[in-house]
């Protein structure tokens, strides 16, 4: 479906956002694995989570969703089940990469498959990992689909991350919770911290850095989740709102996980209107009422050290970039290529159709220039982050614009289109 979006006027008012996408995620596969009742609030359901959810069903996991509630009876740490099929992922890279540190340490066999889209994404990152520890794993070139064979038991391992990767480093760290020797992670830049925040791993931080240890001893038990909203979710209406005359929006219990506000501090330093309310920590993840006014952006130097903080954030950072003063320029974003389509292609493209000069790098892109007035159809390429962003984009623009295959935000957001018109006039 092509959806075409008028330029706003103003954006007023107060939107609940749903929960967060990675700690919905972690908190069903938490739940899962206990053994008995959990709770979840606020958990986000969309795609993606459905896929985790339906993953944990098929494996004997009774999972009960209401409008306000999820509850949960877990297997416990012996008591997941042999699927009757393949184990098939949809979209959801943080749900196969996870699932995967969980299946490696299961007596029964399982297949994982995915969309085209996931298909093409790079599991030898969670393969190599998981086969040190042991674990038999069977895919063609390292995607998709892949067999993970039942061994008799798996070893403990420190490993160091080649890359800054929540979803490497959970993987592996829920791989460990099946053994009763710490398994080590080590991480030299900082990913997100959902998985060792709400296991309450130990955590060593020297010199910059971070080692985390898992095992037996921190296994999940039945729990009540409060999932704060999500802050990726968040970041599409705070640049809508900072980009639109007299505007100001309120968005209620954002996650405010220090691995994960890199959005806000860039955003902050670009000269936006950003201030905070109501501020406090529930299942050790920090949460608040985020604030936002119209303000005038300028364009900064953006550190590598931020990129993981920021990765989801990129594409409508790159927006605001190209409403901001002198040019946006993103490097240290190799990542990006990685993602649920290329990243740095989608945007690069898009922002071509408008007229932009662009300097597309392996690791980025600058862009150069202001948006021209024609109107055109922006490219989902599938890919519910750059549809969203290029909603926004659309939504700015003299002209509107549209934006083609929008259904993919149903990945991490069902609501967007009601959301935005609940908000903009
Ligand atoms: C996620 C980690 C990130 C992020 C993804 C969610 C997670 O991926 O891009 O949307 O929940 O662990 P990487 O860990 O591969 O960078």
């Amino acid at each position: 479906m092509i959806q075409s979006f008028n330029k706003v006027r103003q954006v007023k008012g107060t939107l609940n956002l749903p929960g967060d996408k990675s700690i919905s995620h972690r908190s069903v596969m938490f739940s899962a694995l206990a053994d008995g009742k959990s709770v979840i609030y606020n958990c986000l359901q969309s795609e993606d989570v459905i896929s985790t959810i339906n993953a944990f069903k098929e494996m004997g996991c009774k999972i009960e969703i209401n409008d306000e509630k999820i509850t949960v009876i877990g297997a416990g740490i012996n008591g997941l089940q042999k699927p009757n099929s393949d184990l098939c992922l949809g979209n959801s890279g943080t749900t196969t990469r996870l699932i995967a540190g969980i299946l490696a340490a299961q007596k029964f066999p399982t297949r994982l498959t995915g969309d085209p889209s996931l298909s093409s994404r790079p599991m030898k990152r969670i393969i190599d990992p998981l086969e040190e520890m042991g674990a038999n794993i069977n895919s063609a070139n390292g995607l998709l689909p892949i067999e993970i064979i039942p061994v008799d038991s798996l070893k403990p391992i420190e490993y160091r991350l080649p890359i800054a990767s929540a979803q490497i480093k959970s993987c592996i760290l829920l791989a460990g919770l099946f053994l009763d020797e710490e398994t080590t992670v080590v991480e030299t830049k900082q990913s997100r911290n959902h998985t060792e925040q709400m296991l309450g791993l130990k955590v060593i931080e020297e010199n910059g850095v971070r080692k985390i240890y898992s095992s037996t001893r921190k296994y999940p038990n039945p729990s009540e989740y409060f999932v704060p909203s999500d802050i990726s979710t968040a970041s599409f209406f705070m640049v809508l709102t900072l980009l639109s005359p007299n505007s100001e929006l309120i968005l209620p219990n954002i996650s405010l996980n220090q691995s994960r506000i890199g959005i806000l501090t860039v955003l902050k330093e670009m000269g936006a209107d950003i201030e905070f309310d109501k501020v406090k920590t529930l299942n050790g993840e920090k949460r608040g009422d985020i604030i936002v006014k119209s303000s005038n952006l300028v364009n900064v130097n953006i550190p590598a050290e931020i990129i993981p903080n920021i990765i989801d954030e990129i594409p409508i950072l790159a927006i605001a970039g190209i409403f901001a003063e002198g040019n946006f320029v993103v490097r240290n974003a190799k990542e990006l290529r990685h993602k649920e389509s290329d990243r740095i292609k989608s945007v690069c493209e898009n922002l071509k159709l408008v007229g932009l000069d662009i300097n597309e790098f392996e690791d980025g892109f600058e862009l150069i220039g202001k948006p021209n007035l024609n109107k055109v159809i922006f490219e989902s390429y599938d890919d519910h982050r750059i549809a969203m962003a290029f909603s926004v984009l659309s939504l700015l623009m003299q002209q509107g614009g549209s934006v083609n295959n929008i259904e993919c935000v149903n990945i991490s957001n069902p609501n967007f289109l009601d959301q935005l018109s609940h908000i903009s006039r």
